[in-house]
């Protein structure tokens, strides 16, 4: 048995039936009394205590150690991935007042496909094939999405339709993306430890570095700091069918978050030409949304126009998913719909010869909604 499976045997037998228990994807522990699941994109609050604060705080410092890290006063937060995958992330009182604070997003053994999107609800047929088309012309994309609405998943199903020639450089803060593609480099960055003498690798490090090492596409697992500038940078110097996620409620606001984190560095670049280069580094924003009744979907499938003459970005919706109703059981129907407009970038489809006609972004029902 390995120290991390021993480690969960001991302390973590509270929550052992939880852990082992694959419909359940996320265990969050909000002190020793108090766990909640969530289970089908729902969440539930189960039985399940510890003992007391100790006996929780004791299993958390034995899991920490099973990964060569440590959690104690000093460093009362923590953020690793377990052996098996499963990403935890840990903060002690007193800063977290309820008591030890964990949260479990397990592992998920079989990686979701476009397929299982598709027959999930999350996409439609023509809006994965029209996906599959961007990655194929090589547009830059980025996925964004709310915490928890499937942004890694859709990174990961992208990434695996990238054309087995193509090298690709993965970059990520702590190792999650599993992309089915050939020729895949993963990097992870490194967290400082003063008292080991371990200095901080961060994504803009390993962006640089990405650059050296002759990427064809260069794929950041998340964007949230001044590595965005990066990545934007990467976008706009050819390397053509780059990815990568930010956290944002709409395409729009991708574009705006994006700048901002872009303004977070020291840049000496002034915020209109910042403002420019994200206009330009991305063509297509798809956009994830974890809906009420629990369901995850693409909301929107949209292009980045660029700026208008006052300097406000231009996005276009290319596919949406439209809220039909509602079943008995609470959950929403309804499906991706193009939203007649047809992608500037259309000509590109057509001398590829790629399958994908006209008719395909022209939704009637659409129309006929608007016109009323
Ligand atoms: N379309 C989908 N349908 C059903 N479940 C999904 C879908 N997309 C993702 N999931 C599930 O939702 C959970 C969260 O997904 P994921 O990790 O991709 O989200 P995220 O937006 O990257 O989260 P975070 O903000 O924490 O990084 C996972 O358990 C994943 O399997
Ligand atoms: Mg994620």
């Amino acid at each position: 048995m390995s120290v991390f499976e021993d480690a969960i045997e001991n302390f973590l037998h509270p929550i052992g039936d939880l852990l082992k228990n694959e419909k359940i994807s996320e265990i969050m522990i909000n002190g020793p009394k108090e766990i909640f699941v969530e289970q089908k994109g729902l969440v539930y609050k189960v039985e399940n205590t510890f003992p007391d604060e100790e006996s929780l705080i004791s299993a958390f410092r034995a899991v920490a150690q099973s990964v060569g890290r440590v959690i104690d006063d000093e460093n009362p937060r923590l953020d690793a991935r377990l052996p098996n995958g499963s990403r935890i992330h840990v903060v002690l009182p007193p800063m977290a007042k309820n008591g030890t604070t964990v949260a479990i997003r397990k592992f998920s053994k079989d990686d979701l496909t476009l397929t299982d999107l598709i027959n999930f609800g999350s996409l439609s047929k023509e809006g994965a094939r029209f996906l599959d088309i961007c990655i194929y012309l090589g547009k830059n994309i980025v996925v964004s999405g709310g915490t928890g609405s499937g942004k890694t998943t859709m990174l990961n199903v992208l990434g695996g339709r990238i054309p087995k020639t193509q090298r690709l450089i993965i970059i990520e803060d702590a190792a999650e993306l599993q992309v089915a593609a050939e020729h895949v480099v993963n990097f992870e960055t490194r967290k400082e430890d003063p008292q080991r003498g371990i200095t901080a690798v961060s994504i803009r490090d390993l962006v640089i570095s990405a650059m050296r090492l002759r990427p064809d596409r260069i794929i950041v697992g998340e964007v949230r700091g001044a590595e965005a500038l990066d990545l934007v940078q990467v976008m706009n110097t050819g390397h053509d069918g780059s990815m990568g996620t930010v956290h944002a409620n709409t395409p729009l606001d991708a574009c705006t978050r994006l700048e901002t984190l872009c303004l977070m560095g020291d840049t000496q670049i002034p915020p209109d030409a910042i403002r420019k280069m994200v206009a330009s580094a991305m063509q297509v924003v798809v956009q994830c949304s974890r809906y009420h009744d629990g369901g995850r979907r693409t909301s929107h499938i949209s292009e980045v126009l660029g700026l208008d003459s006052s300097g406000n970005y231009i996005t276009r919706d290319i596919f949406r998913w439209m809220q039909t109703g509602r079943t008995p059981e609470g959950k929403y129907t309804g499906q991706m719909v193009p939203c007649n407009y047809v992608p500037s970038f259309f000509e590109d489809v057509v001398l590829n010869k790629l399958p994908f006609p006209k008719s395909h972004f022209i939704s009637h029902e659409w129309k006929k909604k608007q016109a009323a």
